[in-house]
């Protein structure tokens, strides 16, 4: 998830505009910056790693003349967060400048046909192979607008793409393409601009033009053109006005970064399935041949462990031992050693606690492996291997995207530990792809249709004085993490058992209206957990569960429930049954009149400022 950003203006040089555009897009990723501009027929460019307000001191992002150029703010997926791998990227000739938000899944095939024909490449970018395939096509057909060059390149291209082009071919133009990737156009007296989100140019228009997927576009100061990739059939659409303030826009017309986040999940879970193979291959490989495996963390990417854990040994038969990474060192560090391997989970790759459990591993020669949301953090420098999960930035402290993205990552991995291991027939390998697969399309109707009932939930419930969350097998953690977000934003004191563990002692707690969440798939544990919920009614607790569509059994047994979309597999379930918990956590700040994005006593182990 970066920023771009892209305008013509009449008079002026566009250099400030987009400095200060994609300072308005930095929310998006802040990796590292570039621009491009174009004046006298030349391509000038200025780019470097680090935040817009470092490099700006540095290498001053005003000074580059030209009324026409694009931006870039970077999320690092596709090579670390250096200045080589920063956009703009250029072709072979320096006269078409590329900046691109999404991932190319068919980079490294494009790349060596292209290295076999000359090309020369400088970053480890999926994005770089864009502007040498523009080239390419040119040089085949010299008689292609710069536009039509364009339409063959994306053509080309598989995966997500918001894409900005200028050249010196055609110094008046900008031409834009969207597969999946957002953008949007503004349109001004003043000028044109195409960005991946309205509050890039919110403080110059207000008159917006949304571009759909397939769609590509010629800016120039006489306005947009807009064509269809397909079949390049023109499609004309009017500016809308949007009467936004900026800060809502940054929140996309959301009131929290939170619900923003919460409803992005189905785009951040397509991201995960578009891993690079080789990373996966490789500490699938690592996982294989390691003689003992602790996963460590920290909060949420913990219960991701947890979650994992059962996934491992169910699909693939190996032993893991999810661990708490600030118990590491107490519970493990005098045995942990050469044989050890850990896969080490953190969103941000720099929580403290994670490291130092890194760090005592390492330091009796364990192998150490990541899973990370933030290419370029600590964690992916300590790593032997890691691999990213692109959910891009997420601002609200509590997190909610990148949870159900560890768990997609997680799973991927386990299945294919467990096709590498023979634990798996081609055919369950196969139901269990395409339901990964569906999991965006299954958390898009989660969201869309539960909200509004967990809504109700929280209003109903907004003075129970503590909540207990259960779940039985995987569902643990699914438990536990419904319990950490309802804790940590609405300061609702919460506990979290595994189910059959709750009349071991916690059922003393039970009396009339005690509000129990049960977390429901219908795997192997749901017969059992419906005597869990009988115990717990028969004290007259109020039972609360997340059920899929149609079990009849559980509903009638509930006071309330939320539904999830049936036939999800066990090991996938903590993607599903987590949304619906973390609604209920965000309405129930809500109702307690707490901001959700800014729980207090808690930050962020890295925020954008
Ligand atoms: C989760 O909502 C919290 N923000 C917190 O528990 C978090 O999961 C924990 O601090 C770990 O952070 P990390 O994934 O960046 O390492």
């Amino acid at each position: 998830m970066c920023g771009i950003f892209g305008c013509i203006l009449k008079e002026g040089t566009a250099a400030p505009l987009i400095h200060a555009s994609l300072k308005s897009l930095e929310y998006r990723g802040y990796d590292s910056v570039g621009i491009a501009t174009i004046n006298k027929n030349k391509i000038i460019l200025k780019k470097d790693q680090g935040k817009i307000d470092e490099v700006h001191r540095i290498i001053n992002l005003d000074d580059l003349p030209g009324k026409i150029g694009v931006g870039h703010t970077r999320w690092a997926t596709h090579g670390a967060p250096l200045k080589i791998n920063a956009h703009p990227h250029l072709d072979c000739t320096g006269q078409i400048a590329v900046v691109h938000n999404g991932i190319i899944e068919n980079f490294s095939e494009l790349k060596l046909e292209l290295e076999n024909l000359g090309h020369r490449f400088v970053s480890k970018t999926d994005t770089e192979v864009i502007p040498h395939l523009i080239e390419e096509t040119l040089k085949k057909d010299s008689s292609l607008s710069l536009a039509d060059a364009v339409l063959e390149t994306v053509k080309a291209l598989e995966g997500s793409y918001a894409i900005a082009v200028i050249s010196t071919i055609e110094p008046d133009k900008i031409i834009c393409a969207r597969n999946e990737s957002p953008l949007v156009l503004g349109v001004s007296k003043d000028g044109v601009y195409c960005a991946s989100d309205i509050p890039a140019f919110l403080p110059v228009t207000n008159k917006a033009v949304l571009i759909n997927d397939g769609e590509l576009i010629v800016l120039s100061s006489a306005g947009y053109e807009i064509k269809k990739i397909r079949d390049s059939s023109p499609v004309s659409r009017k500016p809308e006005i949007i009467d936004w303030t900026p800060e809502m826009a940054v929140k996309k017309g959301y009131p929290h970064f939170m619900i923003k986040e919460i409803h992005e999940q189905p785009a951040t879970l397509r991201n995960t399935l578009r891993m690079q193979e080789h990373y996966l291959d490789l500490i699938a490989t690592f996982l294989d041949r390691a003689n003992e495996v602790f996963l460590v963390a920290c909060g949420t990417s913990y219960h991701a462990c947890l979650a994992a854990s059962y996934m491992f040994s169910k699909l693939a038969f190996l032993p893991t031992y999810p661990v708490y990474a600030s118990e590491f060192v107490e519970q493990h560090g005098k045995s942990v050693n050469i044989d050890s391997t850990i896969l080490a989970v953190s969103q941000s790759g720099e929580t403290a606690d994670t490291l130092a459990a890194v760090t005592c591993a390492q330091q009796r020669a364990a192998t150490i492996l990541g899973l990370t949301n933030v290419i370029g953090s600590t964690l992916t420098r300590v790593s032997r291997v890691y691999i990213g999960q692109q959910s891009g930035p997420e601002i609200g402290v509590a997190a909610t995207k990148t949870f159900t993205s560890q768990l997609s990552v997680l799973a991927q991995l386990a299945l294919r530990l467990s096709k590498k291991r023979g634990k798996i027939s081609q055919d369950e390998m196969d139901a269990l792809e395409e339901r990964l697969e569906n999991l965006p399309d299954i958390v898009d109707t989660i969201v869309q249709k539960q909200e509004k009932k967990a809504k109700q939930l929280a209003k109903k419930y907004k003075n129970s004085k503590v909540f207990f969350f259960l779940g039985r097998g995987i569902s643990t953690a699914t438990a536990y993490e419904g319990r950490l977000k309802l804790m940590e934003i609405s300061y609702v004191p919460s506990i979290a058992f595994p189910a059959g563990e709750s009349k071991h002692g916690p059922i003393s707690l039970i009396e009339p209206g005690f509000p129990v969440v049960f977390i429901c798939p219908k795997d192997g544990s749901h017969r059992t957990l419906i005597s869990n919920i009988m115990e717990m009614k028969a004290r007259g607790a109020s039972i609360i569960a997340v059920v899929e569509e149609g079990d009849e059994e559980i509903k009638e047994l509930s006071d309330d429930y939320i539904e999830v979309p049936k036939g999800i597999p066990e090991v996938l379930s903590p993607i599903p049954f987590s949304v619906p918990l973390q609604l209920l956590a965000y309405y129930m700040a809500l109702e307690k009149g707490h901001n959700p994005d800014t729980p207090r006593n808690l930050a962020k182990s890295v925020t954008v400022k």
